[in-house]
């Protein structure tokens, strides 16, 4: 798909499929639109009038224009409130679904401008389309799509954004990288092939790339990551891609993904119910994580940037850790493994501790680290915490333009009582209630010095149907969040 921004107007505009964004309460036809509607007789008042067009979000009307215009079909889709970027996206979201639903090739997009920001506006335009119209049929003998395929978007009175399309598309494709990577099932994306697709990115983009072998953790004394590790057949394999542009970085920061490639609870197996058959996505903080180090490698902003996760995958076997086993993490903690099951923080301490010793100026993890999350904030919204003022809201700010929801949650530290042992300095798992603040506070164990903050994205990293903003499936989730971040 082509996305061009160009100067050509809406009435001059000639293509398979128009499409007009218009806000809620504001479909009038005035200037260019009633020039417009009186072009196409009228059509477009008739189109509004017969569906009740309200421009609410998520409204939409497709019409077919006849008699020799230059147009096929005319598309309207609502703004809904118009007061945030994420209207745009959703808005673009929809007229590309409805643009390729229609057999349209050609499509031409016409909204009013955000903020009168143009590059804001066609940021949202190309990532809602782009994003919405991607298909993974990897795994699929056939497709079904019967050559309906979108080729061209022209956004209409936006000349000169050519690099907000290009920076755009960049970004997309580490969001694409990020789905394909959560949506490949654990017999596809296994520890060797991830560090394979960080080997290709390295090669591809110039990062530079560190991969830590079972001996190497063993001489760091990854202890808490290799536990984890030890029942499965194939090999952990610990990455490490960095981002270093040319001269002097204005910052450096760490992001650090969970990357369970599948979880299987380990002897604490997730039984009947407990989707163990989803547990392919345990990875998304991985992939957010690769995927963000792929838009970053194209965009080359001034900003070091290391990208680091612990992959391996919870099994069972003979070799499997016990529950009750004690381990001891790369900084000299011992941890009382309660539950097989809290394995994403086993993995994640070994890997804060090394982020921890890069001398970065902030660091983030993103994890699908509990089921207590989803429970708390639900299927779109992913749990923030961080002691770190400036690090949250950096992080908030960088979600919103981005329209990935996050929300800040408390470190209560009391609650670190629940994860008091007996032997060891700590236990994995606390109780039920208040799971995800007890995961985040354990992590904090394992930070000494750098400003971090973690996000729990167990719920927003899988879409199980369409949401409006992401079709069902891998998200992606977080990729555009950390690009902002880093770019601020
Ligand atoms: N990977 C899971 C968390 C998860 C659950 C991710 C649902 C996505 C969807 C994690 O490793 C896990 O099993 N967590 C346990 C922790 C508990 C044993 C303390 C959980 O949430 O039940
Ligand atoms: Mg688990
Ligand atoms: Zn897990």
């Amino acid at each position: 798909m082509k996305f061009n921004a160009i100067a050509t107007a809406l009435l001059d505009w000639s293509g398979d499929a128009l499409a007009i964004g218009l806000p809620e309460n504001a479909v009038e036809l005035t200037g260019e639109l009633a020039q417009l509607d009186e072009k196409l007789a009228g059509t477009l008042k008739e189109l509004i009038e017969e569906t009740e067009f309200d421009g609410k979000r998520d409204n939409s009307a497709v019409t077919r224009v006849g008699g020799g215009s230059t147009v096929r079909k005319v598309i309207l889709v609502g703004l809904g409130k118009a007061d945030h970027l994420d209207d745009w996206r959703r808005c673009a979201a929809m007229m590309g679904r409805l643009a390729k639903q229609e057999k349209c090739k050609t499509l031409g997009v016409s909204v009013p401008q955000w903020n009168n920001d143009p590059a804001s506006t066609v940021r949202s335009l190309v990532e809602g389309i782009e994003l919405a119209l991607h298909q993974d049929t990897r795994f699929k003998s056939e497709t079904d799509d019967k050559g309906a395929i979108v080729e061209t978007v022209d956004l209409l009175e936006l000349d000169g954004q050519d690099e907000a399309v290009d920076k755009s598309l960049k970004i997309c494709s580490g969001v694409l990288l990020a789905r394909e990577l959560v949506a490949a099932p654990a017999n596809v994306v296994n520890p060797i092939t991830l560090a394979e697709t960080a080997q290709a990115m390295a090669n591809e983009y110039g990062l530079e790339l560190e991969i830590l072998e079972k001996e190497d953790c063993e001489k760091l004394g990854m202890g808490a990551f290799l536990g984890v590790a030890q029942a499965s057949a194939l090999p952990p394999k610990f990455v490490h891609l960095a981002y270093k542009p040319e001269g002097t970085p204005r910052k450096k920061l760490a992001i650090v993904g969970k990357g369970l490639t599948f979880d299987s609870g380990g002897l604490n197996l997730k039984t009947g119910g407990s989707g163990i058959e989803t547990m392919k996505i345990d990875m998304g903080g991985a992939g957010a994580t690769f995927g963000a180090a792929k838009a970053i490698a194209q965009l080359k902003p001034d900003v070091e940037v290391h990208f680091i996760s612990a992959v391996t995958e919870n099994m069972i076997s003979g070799h499997a850790m016990r529950p009750g086993d004690i381990l001891t993490a790369s900084n000299g903690k011992t941890i009382e493994v309660n539950n097989t099951d809290a394995e994403g923080r086993l993995t994640l301490a070994d890997a804060l501790v090394f982020a921890d010793k890069l001398g970065v100026d902030a660091i983030v993890d993103l994890a699908t680290l509990t089921g207590a999350c989803v429970v708390a904030l639900g299927n779109t919204i992913a749990g923030l915490w961080s002691p770190d003022d400036e690090v949250a809201n950096g992080l908030m700010a960088a979600s919103d333009v981005a329209g990935e929801k996050l929300w800040r949650m408390p470190l209560e530290e009391p609650y670190f009582e629940l994860m008091k042992s007996l032997h060891a300095d700590m236990k994995n798992a606390g109780s039920r209630a208040g799971g995800a603040i007890t995961a985040a506070l354990f992590l904090k164990q394992f930070v000494e010095k750098t400003p971090w903050a973690h996000l729990d994205i167990a719920a927003p990293v899988w879409a199980d149907k369409d949401n409006g903003y992401d079709s069902a499936g891998a998200t992606g989730f977080g990729v555009r969040t950390l690009v902002n971040w880093a770019m601020m």
